[in-house]
């Protein structure tokens, strides 16, 4: 039988839940032509909020470095702890790059850099980096599901609600 494990604690968890809202907020949001930008109130807003967005996945980067454990079982597959850790770096890779190009096209557009090859190729990156996420996103919450399904308390170290115990 599972035995229960680790829990992360409630800031951890408040982090990542945090994040998710975040994101969404990011996506929902989303400028759908460059020349949006010309609003000079909603140029500013995108800068502030790709910022607080950087520096979120900064501060949670330095803080899970110093104290994160990997709810994982101590006895899962090596190949599992190596997913794990790629879905994980990959995230942070892409969506620091999601919010570091978008700060790049803001800055670009205030200083008055609106067209030419320089702002489309970082428009076209920022949107390059965008697709990889929706797939990290599946595998990470596959992986969740799959998890919950071996009662390994791997999902309730994260989420707050089907937890094993709840059975
Ligand atoms: C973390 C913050 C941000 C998120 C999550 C985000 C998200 C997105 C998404 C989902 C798209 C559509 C991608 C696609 O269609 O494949 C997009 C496009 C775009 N974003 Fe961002 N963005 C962020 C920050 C910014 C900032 C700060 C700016 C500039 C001030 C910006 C400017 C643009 C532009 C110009 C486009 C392309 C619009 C077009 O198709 O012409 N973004 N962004």
């Amino acid at each position: 039988m599972a035995q229960e494990r680790l829990q992360h604690n409630l800031f951890v968890k408040s982090l990542d839940w945090l994040f998710v809202v975040l994101f969404v907020y990011g996506v929902y949001k989303q400028i759908e032509r460059k020349e949006q930008l010309n609003d000079l109130g909603l140029l500013k807003s995108e800068i502030f909020f790709a910022l607080i967005f950087l520096i979120f996945i900064l501060f949670r980067l330095i803080y899970m470095k110093k104290v994160y454990k990997t709810a994982l079982p101590s006895n899962a597959p090596k190949i599992q702890l190596i997913a794990a850790k790629f879905v994980r770096i990959s995230m942070f890779f892409f969506l620091s790059g999601i919010a570091a190009s978008g700060l790049g096209i803001g800055f670009l557009f205030w200083l008055g850099y609106k067209n030419g090859l320089f702002i489309e190729t970082i428009i076209w990156l920022h949107e390059l980096l965008f697709s990889p996420v929706f797939w990290l996103i599946s595998i990470h919450i596959l992986a969740a599901i799959y998890h919950r399904s071996q009662n390994d308390f791997v999902w309730s170290s994260m989420v707050p609600f089907l937890k094993e115990n709840d059975k």
